[in-house]
């Protein structure tokens, strides 16, 4: 077993550890209060090739490994969770899903901006009535021949008005259960499509959250992914590899967390010397430090299954609620830590114990986590 970085890998990391540091650090706390979008630095990502990072060079992207794509999510949360949680969507849940199950028509057309971070994707399973229960979908696909009539709404929706490719999850034969799902691509500004209410959330405040609504959109046959009734199985496959990114992105907001809450034990003095220097704090960051290398064993893991063909369905679960977890936990430690400091908005770590929590919600809460995990070993 061989856990050194390659040097590809370690490339990748400063590279994105420069950008979190030097472009999105100084902007994140104006865009927390503002809630507003890091357009630019998207941009920017893209033109870095992070946003199709594990698509193939020949439809635009990057051509890396799961792993790669975990450092630099990681590296990227440390800083901002809002830019990485447009990146993760982007890659895991749009990107890798059209590249994997699309036509080539569709590679061409939808994927090739996708991943050249031209456009921005967004993933849209989750309804008013239908969020860890993602077999109920209320949203409608009708087969009207040769296009579908769709017509539904969805909820916290990640790019929600900033995306120009949606995919989106829809029943169509309500009889057949989650065989009667199909995922359906559809485009900005098709009639009938209708961006609704942006989201004010307790974190993630710099991610574009809204409500979308369908009503009678005509979509195209050519716009449905895989054979009539794949949707469900298409939501399952893209979210095993979207946990993966979500768990980098806590294993990152912890890390950044961690980061911070050591350079101030550094720098600040209390009763006489360093806080790190009493054995209180000293301990602190002990656990934090033993956590966190805990949740990145379990990631990477995750990853190279990833990368070697083995299943990961459970073992990106297992990253999720572990690394979401040690990402909440640590966050509040890191505000302990810097006392009345923690608690203000200036040193960041407040920002990051709230962005913490979304990452045991979305992507499958912490208890569907368990669900596939329980499923898996009592199989
Ligand atoms: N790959 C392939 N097939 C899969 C699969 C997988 N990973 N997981 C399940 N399936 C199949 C099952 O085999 C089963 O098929 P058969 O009946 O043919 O055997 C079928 O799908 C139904 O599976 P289950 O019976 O396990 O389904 P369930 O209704 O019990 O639900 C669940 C399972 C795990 C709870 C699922 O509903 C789930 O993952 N829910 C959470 C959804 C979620 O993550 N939403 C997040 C929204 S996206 C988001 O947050 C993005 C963002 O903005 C950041």
């Amino acid at each position: 077993m061989n856990f050194e970085l390659s040097e590809e890998h370690i490339a990748v990391k400063e590279a994105a550890r420069d950008f979190a540091q030097n472009v999105l650090k100084s902007g994140v706390i104006e865009r927390d209060n503002l809630q507003k979008f890091p357009a630019e630095e998207i941009k920017l990502l893209g033109e870095l090739g992070f946003m199709g990072m594990m698509v193939d060079p020949k439809y635009g992207g990057s051509g890396m490994d799961t792993i790669s794509y975990v450092l630099a999510i990681e590296e990227i949360s440390k800083v901002d969770a809002s830019a990485s949680v447009c990146m993760s969507v982007n890659n895991s849940l749009v990107a890798w899903g059209l590249e994997k199950f699309g036509t080539e028509a569709q590679k061409q057309h939808f994927l090739v901006p996708l991943a050249k971070g031209e456009k921005i994707g967004a993933f849209c399973l989750s309804e008013p009535e239908a969020g860890s229960d993602a077999t109920s979908q209320q949203t409608t696909a009708i087969d009207m021949g040769d296009y579908y009539l769709l017509n539904g709404v969805k909820n916290w929706i990640t790019n929600g008005s900033t995306a120009s490719t949606y995919i989106v999850i829809a029943q169509t034969h309500k009889e057949l259960g989650h065989k009667g799902i199909n995922a359906l691509i559809i485009e900005r500004g098709m009639e009938g499509f209708i961006v609704g209410a942006k989201e004010d959330k307790l974190g993630i405040r710099g991610s574009d959250t809204h409500t979308l609504m369908f009503n009678d959109v005509k979509v195209p046959k050519e716009n449905r992914i895989g054979e009539d009734g794949f949707g469900f199985t298409f939501a399952m496959k893209v979210l095993a590899g979207g946990r993966i990114g979500i768990a980098a992105q806590a294993l990152g907001i912890a890390g950044g967390a961690f980061e911070l809450a050591l350079a101030y034990s550094k720098q600040r003095k209390a009763f006489g010397k360093e806080i790190y220097k009493h054995q209180a704090i000293a301990f602190k960051l002990a656990d934090m430090a033993t956590e966190i290398e805990a949740a990145r064993l379990l990631v990477y893991s995750s990853a190279l299954d990833k990368d070697a063909g083995r299943n990961y369905d459970q073992s990106s679960a297992m990253a999720k609620l572990y690394a979401s977890k040690v990402a909440m936990e640590q966050t509040v430690e890191a505000v302990q830590i810097h006392g009345g400091y923690g608690f203000v908005k200036e040193y960041h770590v407040e920002r990051m114990m709230r962005d913490a929590k979304i990452t045991q919600i979305y992507e499958g809460t912490s208890e569907v986590q368990k669900i596939v995990i329980s499923r898996g070993i009592l199989k």
